[in-house]
């Protein structure tokens, strides 16, 4: 173990350059097993960091600092005027989780720069160094002439080879998180939302992303020369990018770093760079598998508002408890419950009313009826992006619900992105992005107001997960990617690599009610179910196997796991759809086993409290045979492994119904080979021997 870097170096000695007419300094910061190394300096007054990665610098000199409206900036004319080391190595657990238990051991230094005309400003960094990746963030004091103001430009670069091969979808584009995941070089001129994935020459692969966004701008990469990325703050409409009262706290600004693409996958940096629990016991919120009124309005068996054909019906809501209490899912979804469907609602959720039910909908009637069989309404509130008109209806709205024993709202947030409705102090309606400063305060006051109704919250068209879950342990899931929704209606649908992308990019950031589980691949082929009903184009489908659609449960995390197919499709497949029955979502370890970017994953996770493992493998459109090294097993244990893989013949274009589900015995020291076809997957529930015979 190397020591805890914290030695001033003296660089050149002598160079006077601009205001800093001293000596450049620099000072490091080395993770806990010494491959990375962080270096602070103030060569030529800038305040600038590099990292390096097993002695290559996988971040080269890159700036940092901070403009503001009302004060000069904190970003030139600056010298390191003191550090502070420390660290830490700490075990804490998770409430629910991918994996109980986490470890936070890191080393730290606090590094200030100070104007070398000696203003009373500071600039402060924290940087955290991990052994899988590097945090920091700033902390400017308040001071004289330094309260209430505006930051205008955050310099944060993050400067990388150039020909280093990068994984993102555009920033301040109309359809927020929802874009397919592209590639491109390093050199290529875009702007990324984070997490934003990166592959070096040499291999290393790196995400840089946020954590703990609180009363900030989210944060998205432009790419201001080859290879420099720079930060980019959602701005306010009245374009200020974060309005504050100092001190000033950014989020952390991250990097996970790792030799492969799996190691990215076994990373706590963003959790661990995140506050412990502020909201104490939640019990109350219990993780599971719900199913509910949903696909079938995506696939026009039904809609949301009373006309065309209304879906949440007390018959038809009936029905998907009944469901769910005989399969042993504790969850039911109502959408289109509420009164303002039927009106105007996309971009325009002024028209929706959160406490008052269509006449066909009996609340208290259904939840207690669910209650009976062991389940619990998942209840539904979409603002069409209204974020102000739902702040004053919220409170009124989870009341109703924790009456009826709601534990888990979903929310919804459908309006382009720079829609979202914000009434300000004079009345004035302004609209604001889904990832500004405005909208991270409305999250928490929504996640916080929902857990002093003991609600757990799951946003659709979100603010970007930065681990705030670790905080607000109800805020349980959420969307911010192309979810399984645009295999209803597209266009395009999610192409077969989508999954082994996101596994290695939006999946980092945290749990996604992504929604697996389609066992009709091709519901758009069906007849319509009435003349007005008519479906999407028939060539969007779902474009996997139905093995594929098992692994899900297992490669995508969240705590809530919908099972997002009709009731009636999963009792045509009984033998398939017994995976989904069995399998849990709530995890004492997770180890991602293998993958590349955007060609496959495999993932393996132990049932929390449990001895059973899951394994799920997703490939791209290209067929592949994987080796599941079962070294995660426990020694000298015999289990039986229950597959549930693609047949010989199995194609997600011509043949994706070809499954096989077999039972072999398996130890830890052996490796179960598997093929996963073109678009295709395996699932694999292994158990041990002694409780249940092969
Ligand atoms: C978009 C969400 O992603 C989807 O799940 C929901 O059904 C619709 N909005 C309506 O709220
Ligand atoms: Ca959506």
């Amino acid at each position: 173990m190397k020591p805890v870097a914290a030695a001033i170096v003296s660089l050149a000695a002598g160079i006077a350059l601009g205001l800093c007419a001293v000596a450049a300094a620099a000072v490091t910061v080395a993770s806990p097993n010494g491959d990375i190394v962080v270096t602070i300096s103030d060569e030529a007054g800038i305040p600038s960091y590099s990292v390096s990665f097993r002695d290559e610098q996988v971040i080269k000199s890159s700036r940092l600092g901070m403009r503001f409206k009302n004060a000069p900036g904190l970003d030139r004319g600056l010298a390191i005027a003191s550090s502070a080391a420390a660290s830490k190595d700490e075990t804490w657990e998770q409430p629910w989780g991918e994996r109980r238990f986490v470890r936070d051991h890191h080393n730290e230094l606090f590094v200030e720069f100070a104007a070398a005309d000696n203003a009373p400003r500071r600039l402060g960094v924290r940087f955290r160094a991990f052994n899988d990746g590097v945090g920091f963030r700033y902390e400017v004091p308040r001071a004289k002439n330094f309260k209430t103001d505006e930051v205008t430009n955050e310099m944060t670069e993050f400067v990388v080879d150039e020909s280093a091969r990068v994984w993102w979808i555009p920033a301040r584009y109309w359809n927020r998180y929802e874009y397919l995941y592209r590639e491109s070089s390093a050199s290529d001129e875009l702007t990324s939302h984070t997490p934003m994935t990166l592959k070096t020459p040499s291999g290393a692969h790196l995400s840089i992303h946020e954590a703990s966004l609180v009363d900030y701008s989210a944060m998205a990469l432009r790419q201001i020369r080859p290879g420099r990325f720079k930060a980019e703050l959602a701005p306010w409409s009245d374009g200020a990018l974060v309005k504050f009262d100092a001190p000033l706290v950014s989020p952390w600004r991250t990097i996970q770093i790792s030799p492969d693409a799996k190691g990215l996958l076994n990373s706590s940096l963003i959790l661990n760079l995140n506050e412990p629990n502020k909201i104490g016991d939640v019990s109350w919120f219990e993780p599971g598998k719900y199913v509910g009124v949903w696909w079938e309005m995506h696939i026009r068996d039904s809609s949301w508002g009373m006309k065309p054909l209304h879906g949440a019906t007390n018959e038809n809501v009936r029905r998907y408890i009944d469901f769910a209490a005989k399969y042993g899912f504790n969850g039911v979804l109502v959408e289109g419950w509420n009164l303002g469907w039927d009106d105007d609602w996309f971009g325009n959720g002024k028209v929706f009313d959160f406490t008052k039910s269509y006449p066909d909908f009996d609340l208290s009637a259904l939840a207690a009826y669910a209650r009976e069989k062991g389940v619990r309404l998942i209840g539904h509130h979409e603002t069409g992006g209204a974020a102000t008109h739902y702040e004053r209806q919220m409170d009124d709205a989870f009341k109703l619900y924790e009456q009826n024993g709601v534990h888990v709202v979903k929310t919804g947030y459908v309006a382009d992105g720079g829609g979202i409705q914000r009434i300000d102090e004079k009345g004035i309606e302004r609209f604001e992005w889904h990832d500004g400063q405005f909208m991270a305060r409305h999250h928490l006051e929504v996640v916080k107001a929902a857990a002093r109704h003991k609600i757990a919250i799951n946003p659709h068209e979100p603010i970007k997960d930065t681990g705030l879950r670790r905080t607000y342990p109800n805020w349980v899931a959420r969307e911010g990617a192309r979810g399984q929704e645009y295999n209803a209606w597209g266009p395009p649908p999610n192409p077969p690599e989508h999954e082994p992308t996101i596994a290695f990019t939006r999946m980092l950031a945290g749990p996604m009610d992504f929604t697996p589980g389609i066992f009709d691949l091709e519901p758009n082929k069906r007849a319509p179910v009435r003349e007005d009903m008519t479906r999407s184009d028939p060539k969007i489908r779902v474009e996997t196997t139905l093995a594929k659609q098992l692994a899900l449960y297992v490669v995508l995390y969240s705590p809530i796991q919908m099972a997002a197919d009709l009731p009636e499709n999963y009792e045509r497949r009984r033998d398939a759809f017994q995976f989904i029955v069995d399998v849990p979502t709530d995890w004492e370890e997770s180890v991602g086993l293998a993958g590349e970017i955007g060609d496959y994953v495999v993932m393996a996770r132990k049932r929390r409290g449990g001895d059973d493992w899951y394994v799920g493998a997703v490939s791209d459109e290209k067929s592949r045979d994987v080796a599941v090294d079962l070294a995660f097993l426990d020694e000298g244990k015999t289990y039986v492994a229950e597959i549930y893989r693609d047949g010989a013949k199995a194609d997600w274009k011509t043949n994706p119904y070809d499954l096989v589900i077999e039972k072999k015995k398996a130890r830890r020291g052996e490796a179960l080979r598997v093929r996963l076809a073109a678009g295709g997957g395996a699932a694999i529930r292994l158990t041990p021997a002694t409780e249940q015979a092969p």
